[in-house]
């Protein structure tokens, strides 16, 4: 199968957006890609049609069970001219994980991959190609069956969209100001913390605004039962560099299995670098910057890429990690994965996918 979905071409094609002031998920590509799955029909009608407000009605079950999930990848163009995805098989595999626990209907895997391939295709000439910009795909599911009672809908969408984007923080590689969230708390085990669904971004706002109002750009969660232990950042996963063994938090289940979090793994695997998944408590943490031993800390993300810490806020200590300044690991890592991804790297890993 290869882009065998009928396509529904815009009479009335967008603007473009300045390259130069992209800004994370504000600008929206001409086409959208739509599936539809039934209960006893299964997934059917994969489309693409121009890019436009849906109409659903009041009562779908998205509106009050929240019984849906998305996903985040992303575009490259290289110099040659040829568009690229990053491990988007990771993203389908993830998605049926995330479907398994909301109760939604599982996807074949090559045509999730097929879809977003098809409608990239489509939009291609929407790929940005300033240093650090891509264009966002995000593929999602929703319940649309108009039923107020609850149990599993028995009526789904399908939607990928389209956004070109700039970094996820405006800074950029500017390291980011972190606040230790010690009042709530993300996911617990046997939650829902490992799935990709909304409703866990829809609980970390609270926490989200009351950092800001601090002036910190995020939140650090620590596990929901002691509030003792690291486990991700508002929007991305995190790694610290301590006595020169990096760490990150193990997936045990409240942890969102990031796809980028999985790559940083890898290539330090390669690199001989020392990588550890195990739980660090924020009391080693801040042992360790006291005893001059935290060298860094870092997010990754599909939408942060790497972006290094420079400040960790932890019941108003503040911890100013390598000065401020963005360490020799993460920018090296930010090179590297980014390099692949835009193919200025050769990739050796086998990660990209060519459209
Ligand atoms: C991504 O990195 O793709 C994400 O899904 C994070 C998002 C919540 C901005």
């Amino acid at each position: 199968m290869k882009y065998d979905f009928p396509v529904t071409k815009t009479t009335n094609p967008k603007a473009k957006p300045d390259p130069d002031t992209l800004r994370f998920g504000v600008d929206f590509t001409d086409h959208m890609f739509i599936m539809d799955y039934e209960e006893g029909k299964g997934w059917h009608d994969g489309r693409i049609v121009p890019y436009a407000p849906l109409s659903l009605d009041p009562a779908a079950v998205v509106f009050h069970y929240a019984q849906e999930m998305f996903e985040g990848l992303k575009a490259y163009k290289t110099k040659e001219g040829k568009v690229q995805l990053f491990r988007p098989d990771m993203n389908a595999k993830r998605t049926n994980r995330t479907n398994d626990r909301l109760c939604i209907p599982q996807i074949d895997e090559t045509l999730y991959v097929e879809a977003i391939k098809a409608l990239v295709h489509v939009d291609a000439d929407w790929i940005p190609e300033k240093e650090g910009t891509s264009l966002y795909i995000r593929p999602f599911i929703i319940a649309d069956e108009p039923f107020l009672g609850v149990r599993r809908s028995n009526h789904y969408k399908f939607i990928i969209i389209l956004s070109p984007v700039g970094p996820y923080y405006v800074g950029g590689l500017t390291p980011t100001k972190i606040y230790v969230e010690d009042k709530y708390v993300r996911a617990t085990d046997g939650g829902t913390g490992e799935a990709k669904c909304g409703g866990n971004y829809a609980a970390s706002l609270k926490a989200q605004e009351e950092a800001h109002a601090k002036g910190y750009e995020q939140i650090l969660w620590l596990d929901g039962v002691e509030r003792k232990y690291v486990e991700e950042i508002g929007t991305s996963n995190a790694f610290f560099v301590i006595d020169n063994e990096v760490i990150t938090a193990p997936l045990d289940g409240t942890i969102l299995p990031g796809i980028t979090r999985d790559s940083v793994i890898a290539l330090l695997k390669k690199e001989g670098i020392q990588i550890t998944e195990r739980r660090l408590s924020i009391d080693e943490v801040a042992q360790a910057y006291k005893d001059g031993k935290f060298q860094e800390m870092f997010a990754s993300g599909t939408a942060a890429v790497i972006s290094p810490v420079g400040e960790l806020c932890y019941k108003g200590e503040k911890m100013i990690i390598n000065n401020g300044q963005i360490g020799a690991i993460a920018q090296k890592l930010y090179d590297t994965l980014y390099g692949i991804q835009t193919g200025a790297v050769v990739d050796t890993m086998g990660w990209t996918v060519e459209v």
